[in-house]
């Protein structure tokens, strides 16, 4: 939720308001968005940069740039410059399909000269540009609207969020002065009586793209940290009454800055997916234990037990169960499934009505039809297996193209890499493999045969055959009692 600041000036009538914003919409450009990560983050005390950080399984400046996308931002540059070559990449990775540009500074002096950096990839967007930083992770898509919305409809110069915090530490104080906010002040620089302000600046802002670029040189590094601070622009804004502020709730501006406030924003922003997904119909049976990616996709009346896990691009049909402790990454899961406590599910797509687990593991190029079993301890990798096929116990599936109806034994194994290379395993519809089997690829095993258990499949087997290698099983009669026979005559001797 959040709520106009007190500082917006009241005009006219609600209709006049509303003329003015369709006629301010149609007419104004699209927003650019800059994003700055650019920064070290040293009270992370970490050798990672801090945006590259991870909050439910992705990094925190991710967070931020898909707000800006998701607004429609175009543009959207990102600013590096700590360990810039290992964010750029990270970023262009996960925003593969989307136009994202990069500006570097290379020396951090400032979140005005890091803005100032992004001028070169701007120089022809002549709207609004929509500023972001790229630790403050939970702003939420609707409060992005709603500010750019006061932004467009007021006139302003420059839009910002402030938010009340229980405990103010760190941030930027916002100075009020007849309610109107007349300039931020960094917390370095604030005496006793302003580091009692609790309400904060967010570092959220839309400006005027022209403003900006000619405010910035009018920013200077006389503070107490030599740096060049965007909020500067507040102060200048406020002078020409072309400020105005939204107040966001703390849960959606809160910025991170240690691993406490790292670990604060993920639980919030897990609490928040849960909701959804719960509100959506979905049972979360321990929400508190349950993590869900931004992005994870659930079908209505699926189950998730406690201390699920679901990440990255899965997706879950309706009627889905997953027990309690399994994890599930990029992986797409039918209606109806059933995946038993404690599974590992990565890459994989599974059909219909399946029942996998406890404690199977399927890996990256797993393919399951509808009603496939596949039960403890179980590992599969770029295995293909088809409708209704079973392998109930102890197994390695890798690099194997499984038919409809096959029954796979206890103790099958796929010996799929000879060192050097890996070979595929292909058994047709209806195979029974005994337990115990080992299939040494590449090899066919035909339609309907029969693998006898303990068998070692070297070469390719018919349809309709019984295959079976064993030493032939030697039996010799009365051998115990005749070996405590001899084992009392060398005690007595
Ligand atoms: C900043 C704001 C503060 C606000 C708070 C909200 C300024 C001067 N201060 O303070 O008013 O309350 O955020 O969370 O803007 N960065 C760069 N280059 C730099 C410096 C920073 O790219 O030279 C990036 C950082 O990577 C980070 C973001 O800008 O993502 C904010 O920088 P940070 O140092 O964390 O600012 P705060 O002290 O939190
Ligand atoms: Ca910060």
């Amino acid at each position: 939720m959040c709520v106009p600041g007190r500082s917006i000036a009241q005009s006219g009538g609600g209709f006049q308001l509303i003329q003015k914003t369709r006629k301010l919409l149609a007419t104004d450009s699209q927003p650019a968005a800059i994003v700055l990560c650019a920064g070290q983050g040293t009270r992370m005390r970490s050798n990672l940069a801090k945006v590259l950080h991870p909050i439910l399984g992705r990094p925190l400046c991710a967070y931020p740039i898909s707000r800006a996308f998701e607004l429609g931002a175009s543009p959207v540059v990102a600013v590096v410059g700590f360990q810039a070559e290992e964010v750029r990449s990270t970023l262009r990775s996960i925003f593969s399909e989307r136009a994202l540009r990069f500006a570097t500074q290379s020396e951090q002096r400032g979140t005005a000269d890091a803005v100032q950096k992004a001028q070169h990839v701007l120089k022809d967007h002549a709207g609004p540009i929509l500023i972001l930083y790229g630790d403050v992770p939970l702003l939420r898509l609707e409060t992005l609207r709603a500010l750019l919305q006061v932004y467009r409809s007021r006139g302003a110069l420059l839009a910002m969020i402030t938010t009340i915090a229980a405990d103010p530490s760190g941030y930027g104080r916002v100075v009020r002065v007849k309610g109107l906010i007349s300039r931020v002040v960094e917390e370095k620089d604030c005496d006793k009586k302003l580091l009692g302000i609790r309400e904060c600046n967010a570092g959220i802002y839309f400006a005027d793209a022209k403003f900006v670029w000619s405010s910035l040189t009018q920013t200077s590094s006389a503070n107490a940290q030599r740096e060049f601070y965007l909020t500067d622009l507040v102060a200048i804004t406020a002078a020409k009454k072309k400020l105005v502020d939204l107040r966001a709730e703390f849960s959606e501006a809160a910025g991170v800055n240690d691993r406490e406030e790292l670990a604060a924003c993920a639980q919030t922003l897990r609490a928040r997916i849960n909701s959804a997904h719960m509100k959506n119909g979905v049972t979360l049976q321990d929400p508190l234990t349950a993590s869900i990616d931004e992005g994870v996709q659930i079908g209505p009346d699926t189950t998730l037990g406690a201390m699920v896990r679901l990440a990255g691009a899965s997706r879950l049909g309706r009627d889905v169960s997953v027990g309690q402790g399994s994890v599930i990454v990029d992986s797409v899961i039918a209606d109806g499934t059933e995946v038993l406590p404690y599974s590992v599910l990565q890459g994989a797509r599974v059909g219909e009505r399946c029942i996998l687990g406890p404690f199977c593991r399927l890996r990256p190029g797993t393919q399951l039809a509808d009603a496939v079993h596949l039960g403890n301890f179980v590992e599969t990798k770029k295995a293909f297996i088809g409708r209704g096929s079973k392998a109930n116990h102890l197994s390695y599936l890798g690099d194997a193209k499984i038919g409809a109806g096959v029954n796979v034994g206890a103790g099958t194994i796929t010996c799929n890499y000879d060192g050097v290379n890996k070979y595929v395993t292909v058994l047709e519809d209806e195979v029974f493999v005994g337990s115990d089997t080992q299939l040494v690829a590449p090899v066919t095993v035909g339609r309907g045969s029969y693998i006898a258990a303990g068998t070692t499949v070297t070469d390719d087997v018919p349809p309709q055959s019984l295959v079976l290698s064993r030493s032939p099983q030697l039996v010799k009669q009365g051998w115990v009692e005749k070996r405590k026979g001899l084992t009392k005559k060398k005690d007595a001797g």
